[in-house]
């Protein structure tokens, strides 16, 4: 884990992550992030048995972001309650999974689970049910950063979706808390295999989508955080006028639906709107990387594109392990309707056989 003084001269900091970290490019024009990728995944899995299934998943979300580019934010956040509970392997689409009734799933978007079914639908009636959604939830996140003006970065791919659920209270032990402080980040990121520039770099995600008021209203009452800019403190009481008042408020405040660098702006003029993100910027140990974001956009861009990456390797299953659902909202023992009639379409000499 980097220390505070390692992060204090934003310049040294950036030559560090540049000579570490570098992308280089990739396949076409996307970038490939300089991380190991973990055994069983693979940039171009997909290549023989369904070449066109990036293409699919971007055409598609394109349709739905010229109608509501909120659905952009939805799916980014899925994407990561997804990998750090139990790992990437789309346990968070589980209907009867139990970390969809606890608090900090509470408020994922429900479109979000409507397109990722959507998505499937589409995949698998081009391909036949090859494709994980696990893997197609990963690639809706980085079109959604890319739609809103992000980094288009490459995605290993080959991750199996999971047959079990978490166990009670897991989300809450795996998740942060917007209340959280920055050792609580470090933490909780440094579980899952990331450092504290990761932990920046991911909490930048919020650059785009909504807050509700529950999730910030610690700092609003009874007082006004002292880390919060006053202004910034009036517009927010102004949205909620009461602790759990329920309406929501922008994450990023200069460009609320635009995936820029501005959030760290945002933290520097001291209007983050959860302790988590304005913590960043409070704590020594991590300020050089707010800093060195807010003054960069690309480094950020390279930093983020890393960090999803290694987010999308938490924990994930691969060749034999898990299985390629038929819906992502059901495991497949629980799909009895749907094995029946792939049994029924293999009597009949289709191809589309379940993994
Ligand atoms: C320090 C860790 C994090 C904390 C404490 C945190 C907390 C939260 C909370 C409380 C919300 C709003 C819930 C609501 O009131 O509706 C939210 C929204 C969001 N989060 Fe995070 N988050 C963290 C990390 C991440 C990561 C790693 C990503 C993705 C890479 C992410 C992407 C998002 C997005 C895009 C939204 C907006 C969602 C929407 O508009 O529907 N967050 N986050």
């Amino acid at each position: 884990m980097a220390t505070a003084k390692s992060f204090s001269t934003p310049i040294l900091f950036i030559s560090f992550l540049l000579a570490g970290s570098c992308l280089s490019s990739a396949n076409e024009t996307k970038i490939k992030a300089n991380v190991t990728i973990v055994n069983g995944l693979a940039y171009g899995f997909y290549r023989y048995i369904c070449p066109q299934v990036e293409v699919l998943v971007r055409s598609y979300l394109r349709q739905v972001f010229s109608r509501d580019v909120g659905q952009a934010a939805g799916l980014l956040r899925l994407h990561a309650h997804d990998c750090f509970v139990q790992g990437c392997d789309g346990s968070v689409l589980l209907d009867k999974s139990i970390e969809r009734t606890e608090l900090p799933n509470l408020s994922l978007r429900p479109e979000s689970f409507q397109i990722m079914e959507t998505l499937r639908q589409i995949v698998h009636s081009q391909c036949g049910p090859v494709v994980s959604c696990s893997d197609i939830l990963t690639l809706a996140a980085r079109d959604s950063v890319f739609y809103t003006g992000g980094p288009d970065y490459a995605v290993p791919l080959g991750r199996r979706d999971g047959v079990t659920f978490p166990r009670p209270n897991q989300t809450f032990e795996d998740l942060v808390a917007p209340f959280a402080k920055t050792t609580e980040i470090i933490t909780k990121f440094a579980r899952k295999g990331m450092n504290a520039i990761d932990a920046v770099a991911l909490s930048g995600a919020h650059t785009i989508g909504i807050a509700h008021c529950s999730s910030f209203s610690e700092r609003l009452f009874p007082n006004r955080d002292p880390t919060m800019e006053i202004s910034f403190f009036n517009i927010l009481r102004q949205v909620c006028p009461a602790p759990n008042f329920n309406a929501a408020t922008s994450l990023d405040i200069r460009s609320p639906f635009r995936f820029d660098n501005l959030y760290f702006v945002d933290l520097m003029n001291r209007q983050g709107v959860f302790t988590s993100d304005q913590d960043l910027f409070e704590d020594l140990r991590t300020r050089g990387v707010v800093i060195s974001f807010a003054a960069n956009q690309l480094l950020f861009f390279q930093s983020f594109a890393v960090a999803m990456t290694k987010m999308g390797s938490v924990e994930v299953l691969t060749g034999a392990q898990g299985e390629i659902r038929s819906r992502c909202n059901m495991r497949n023992s629980d799909n009895i309707n749907d094995l029946v009639s792939v049994v029924e379409k293999d009597h009949m000499g289709s191809s589309f056989a379940m993994r």
